[in-house]
């Protein structure tokens, strides 16, 4: 499972329908805006839509992470303590963990010698660690079935080796301002203080940028979004006509956010596990929230939530951003 995904979620796939998703979707659409929560968009065709999203022309968050890691492996290796273990939240596809290990070394001499990707998913970070274990051979692989959100434990290989948290993405962008606060709380207490932390965090631009990384020619990211509809018509047993909503981004600049919502094309109603909900013509499901932030808004969020700001690294447009942060004591 992708690190947004495990990030975001349990293990949608797997829950039955009478399961949390059918909680959530339920109470979802009895509210007055309707919403539904974000993670349920991680079912096996999402997390497909969501990697083709990531190789889009107008959605640069991926390719600018990876050029600014790439651009200051030098200076992050630099930071690194000696023989650290590295922790992923959300271990992902590990493409981004790759690359740091590779500028930073992955030996006995130099930067890590542990790898710790943490997913909810166990089949999914068992096949990652397997091959990381072949690609980097001399480097400690212990993955850690979890769900990051929530206090989980360090292998007992790593107590005691100076600990780097990673967590690419702008993930966090996609929880709630205090969720974010929470999740950098907890991840201050599972890794200690003085721990280095290195998080993407994707930053607020021009409408015009945001536009066309949200609603992208290819339709691919209003596939995504209307994924979530067809998903409750597969495992609730909904009958969403995927033709009658349209998919809508807009930045909401005063809450610094992209939101994206699923608007009803014309008055309707559509069951859900034996219950109905009527839709006005323009009616929205509120169905994601994309944080951006300022890097003076992320510093002030770090430093109230148990973090100490050391670097930040931008792209030349100031279109994303890498901070390394110090767990205080
Ligand atoms: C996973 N997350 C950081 C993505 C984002 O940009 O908020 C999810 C996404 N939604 C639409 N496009 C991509």
């Amino acid at each position: 499972m992708n690190a947004h995904a495990a990030a975001l979620a349990g293990n949608p796939r797997r829950d039955p329908p009478t399961s949390a998703f059918a909680a959530d979707v339920l109470d979802g659409l009895s509210r007055q805006p309707k919403q539904l929560p974000p993670k349920y968009f991680y079912d096996a065709t999402g997390s497909e839509l969501f990697e083709r999203i990531t190789a889009l022309p107008e959605y640069y968050p991926t390719r600018t992470e990876l050029g600014i890691l790439r651009a200051h492996g030098a200076d992050i290796a630099r930071m690194l303590p000696a023989h650290a273990a590295l922790i992923e939240f959300g271990a992902g596809a590990t493409t981004k963990a790759r690359l740091l290990l590779s500028q930073s070394g992955f030996d006995a001499q130099s930067g890590f010698d542990a790898y710790v990707p943490v997913d909810i998913s166990g089949e999914f970070l068992a096949a990652q660690a397997r091959a990381l274990r072949a690609d980097f051979p001399g480097l400690a692989v212990h993955p850690v079935t979890a769900d990051f959100t929530q206090p989980f434990e360090l292998p007992d290989a790593v107590r005691d080796k100076p600990k780097v948290g990673f967590f690419p993405g702008s993930t966090l962008g996609n929880f709630e301002p205090h969720e974010a606060g929470a999740f950098l709380r907890g991840a201050r207490a599972i890794l200690g203080p003085g721990a280095l932390m290195l998080i993407g965090v994707d930053l607020e631009k021009s409408d015009r940028v945001l536009h066309a990384a949200y609603n992208d020619d290819a339709g691919v990211t209003a596939r995504f979004n209307l994924n979530l509809l067809a998903r409750i018509n597969r495992e609730l047993g909904g009958n969403f006509n995927l033709a009658g909503f349209i998919h809508r981004a807009i930045f909401n600049r005063e809450r610094h956010r992209v939101e994206m919502h699923l608007v009803s094309r014309e008055a309707q109603t559509v069951r859900v596990l034996g219950k109905s909900f009527s839709f006005r013509a323009g009616e929205s499901i509120h169905t994601e929230n994309s944080y951006k932030y300022s890097l003076e808004r992320f510093a002030a969020l770090a430093r109230s939530s148990g973090w100490t700001p050391q670097v930040s690294w931008t792209d030349d447009e100031n279109l994303f951003s890498v901070h390394a942060l110090l767990a205080q004591a």
